[in-house]
């Protein structure tokens, strides 16, 4: 089954890391026959949460809330890659995922964390597990964990170890497993 999954980076830093493994994920995804468009906060320039997309009036709102809400909207499940800043969720995550709501239920997410030291942002990855569930994206019970992200991957996005390809395969499998089921499931209703 060919699937929508959105891949949502959290870092707009001049010299992140993030964006590595946000395009090791998007060639995975499309690797596998899916459309994996990459969610890049550092270009859709979103200010601060001002108006979520369903505050607009219909049609009004910005062009690229407009675009991710249409593509949120044919999403079977989103790939949210996420830094750790101390120990938590990057501002520039929370603030890209709080202009939406509904457009994300009835979905399911996966985590990629990442980060410079050994733990690869884990702990941030707890919180946002928290955070997508109350979005209505649960995420799925594997994370991908990446540390020392910037060894792991080039800045083309290719795993320089080999571990990592292994771990990207058995996460997708899950994630994809959970987006076909709950695009079947879609396909007959939602309860509201
Ligand atoms: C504000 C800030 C806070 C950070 N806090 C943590 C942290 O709590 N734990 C950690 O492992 N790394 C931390 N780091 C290091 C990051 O893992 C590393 O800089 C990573 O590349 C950040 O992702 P980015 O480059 O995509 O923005 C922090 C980095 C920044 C900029």
């Amino acid at each position: 089954m060919s699937l929508t999954v959105p891949v949502i980076l959290g870092s707009v830093r001049a010299d992140r890391a993030g964006i590595r493994a946000a395009r090791f994920l998007v060639a995975q995804l499309e690797a596998r026959g899916h459309a994996a468009p990459l969610v890049d906060p550092a270009e859709l320039q979103l200010p601060l949460l001002d108006r979520m997309y369903k505050e607009y009036p219909k049609g009004q709102a910005p062009e690229p809330l407009e675009r991710l809400a249409a593509l949120y909207r044919r999403a079977d499940a989103f790939v949210v890659v996420s830094a750790e800043y101390n120990h938590s969720i990057p501002p520039a995550l929370s603030n890209t995922l709080d202009h939406f709501l509904e457009e994300y239920f009835w979905r399911p997410s996966g985590i990629v964390c990442y980060s410079a030291g050994q733990y690869g942002g884990v702990r941030a990855a707890m919180q946002l597990r928290a955070m997508l569930a109350e979005l209505g994206t649960p995420s799925i019970p594997s994370l991908l964990p990446i540390p020392r992200v910037q060894k792991a991957l080039s800045e083309a996005g290719e795993p320089a170890e080999d571990w990592l390809g292994r771990a990207a395969k058995k996460f997708l499998d899950e994630l994809t497993w959970y987006a076909e089921a709950l695009k079947t499931q879609r396909a007959g209703g939602t309860p509201y």
